[in-house]
This record gives structure tokens, C-alpha cells and sequence, in this order.
């Protein structure tokens, strides 16, 4: 197949022409292959994984060797998509050698392209160690979910002047420290759009509206995998993927139970002629 592999330079110069950019998450080999022959230009192995496949309550107690894992089964899987390592909790947020640490993990042992991690002013002397250290980086502003207590919860921001404005001013602020991608989540879809005209590095939405330069969602939720109750708002199920699942699986319980699974066609036999030196086998030796 007659593709290129995803790299810094083709996403910006998508957004230049104002092609839209692809984001999904993925957490291992299976999905991200599937997602890389469908053609997303972006799989981030989110720390959503938290929730979607490690079964947390939230994104906080998702360990850094916990994402490796789950990065490796990824970068395996993947040709051309460019996969991104999400940072856990606390470990890019004690000191910045630290976090230079664990984003060479992603990349060293996880085999991703760059790293994301979630903040804005607080971050930017750690995302510009972190670029000089050579490690691609993403942000992350608005609904930021490692931070959603001090926040006021999962909630839409930059809904006043003053917070539109804040992250208008973080957005640069990443830009200027290196950051080559920006992630937004949950914010008005104007904020969102005048953000992406104002900041030369792409600015990849969730919950953004459609303004900005490309779309991210989590893959269990557009899928309808998660069954964690009602989905956000900004979330569009493209598949109920979910309930076939379920169906699939109520269909092989019933089977089994019924004896229909496995058929003949799912068996291996035998040659008659050594099945019956089997059973003499075992009528001679009184079995
Ligand atoms: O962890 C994640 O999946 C994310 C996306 C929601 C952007 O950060």
C-alpha cells in the first residue's frame, strides 16, 4: 500500500491546507491495527485506559508501567499511524528530570513517537525540557481529567471571557515552549475554533466543536463499548458495538449449553482405521 507513515511535518502541513486531522485511542495490538489499516493518522494510547480497560474509577491511579504495557501492544500493531504515550498522573508532576524520565520510557521502551501530558502554565517549563530532551509532546487544555477536582469537576471550560482567554494564553504558551500538537477538550466551540486560528500547531477537539484542525474520541465510547451509564455529550456512537458483543456472547453460552458448539465443521477427526486400533487398544488392556 502506497502510504507514509504519519510524522510531525504531515500534520502540520494538514493543517496548513486545512485537511482535518484523524485521533484515536487505542490500548492494544488488536484495535490499533484495525484503526491503522482504517487510516486514523493518530492513535493515542490515552490514560482514559484507566477507566476503559483497566477498570478504575478514574484516570488517577493509571501507573506508568501500566501504559507501557499497554503503548507496546500498541507501536507492535501500528504501521503508520503515529501512536502518542499518554503521561499518568504524577509522573510528569513532581519534578521536570522526572518527567523527562518517564516520557523517554514512552518512547525508548514503548516505541511511541511523543508524549502527551495535561496543564497549561503549570506544565510549560516541563514540556520545554522535555522538547529539548528530543521528546515530541502534545498538550492538553480545557477538560483536563487528571486535574478535574481543582476544575470544578467534567464540566465544559473557557465559558467566560477571562477562561477563554486563559486558554488562549496556555495554547501559546505551549506552542512557544515546543509542543507540536494541542489537545481540547470540552470547550465552547468559538473558544475552540478562534484558538485554532490564532496558534500555528494543530489543535486536535474533543468535545471542540468541529473548528478546530482535527477530532480525538475514545474508542471504547465511539463504539459503544463502555458501559459506564450515559456517554458525554460530545461523544457520537458510530457502532453499538457494545450490545453485538453482548449478543455474541448470549449466543455461545446458549449453544454450548444446547451441545450445537462445536459442530463437525469445528472438530478434528480421526481415521476410522486408527480409531478402532485406539479402541481394541484399549478393550486389550481392559480400559
Ligand atoms: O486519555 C484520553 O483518552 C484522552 C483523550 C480524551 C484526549 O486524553
Amino acid at each position: 500500500m502506497d502510504r507514509k507513515p504519519i510524522d510531525i511535518p504531515t500534520l502540520q502541513q494538514k493543517k496548513r491546507r486545512g485537511e482535518k486531522i484523524t485521533m484515536l485511542t487505542a490500548y492494544d495490538a488488536a484495535w490499533a491495527r484495525l484503526l491503522d489499516q482504517a487510516g486514523v493518522d493518530t492513535i493515542l494510547v490515552g490514560d482514559s485506559a484507566a477507566n476503559v480497560v483497566l477498570g478504575y474509577r478514574d484516570t488517577l491511579p493509571v501507573t506508568m508501567d501500566e501504559m507501557l504495557v499497554l503503548t507496546r501492544a500498541v507501536t507492535r500493531a501500528v504501521r503508520w499511524a503515529m501512536v502518542i504515550g499518554d503521561m499518568p498522573f504524577m509522573s510528569y508532576n513532581a519534578d521536570v528530570a522526572d518527567a523527562i524520565r518517564n516520557a523517554g520510557r514512552f518512547v525508548k521502551e514503548g516505541g511511541a513517537a511523543g508524549v502527551k501530558l495535561e496543564g497549561g502554565a503549570g506544565v510549560v517549563d516541563t514540556v520545554r525540557a522535555l522538547v529539548r530532551a528530543g521528546i515530541p509532546t502534545v498538550g492538553h487544555l480545557g477538560l483536563t481529567p487528571q486535574t478535574a477536582s481543582m476544575i470544578g469537576g467534567y464540566r465544559c471550560q473557557g465559558r467566560t471571557a477571562a477562561a477563554a482567554r486563559a486558554i488562549l494564553d496556555d495554547a501559546r504558551r505551549l506552542e512557544d515552549a515546543g509542543a507540536f500538537l494541542l489537545v481540547l477538550e470540552c470547550v465552547p466551540d468559538r473558544v475552540a475554533a478562534a484558538i485554532a486560528r490564532r496558534v500555528g500547531i494543530p489543535i486536535i477537539g474533543i468535545g471542540a466543536g468541529s473548528g478546530v484542525d482535527g477530532q480525538v474520541l475514545v474508542l471504547h465510547d465511539m463504539l459503544g463499548f463502555r458501559d459506564t451509564g450515559a456517554a458525554p455529550r460530545f461523544v457520537k456512537r458510530y457502532a453499538d458495538l457494545g450490545d453485538r458483543v453482548a449478543a455474541a456472547v448470549r449466543a455461545y453460552c446458549d449453544e454450548v449449553r444446547a451441545g450445537a458448539f462445536p459442530a463437525a465443521e469445528h472438530t478434528f477427526p480421526i481415521p476410522d482405521d486408527e480409531w478402532a486400533a485406539f479402541e481394541r487398544g484399549l478393550e486389550g488392556s481392559g480400559q
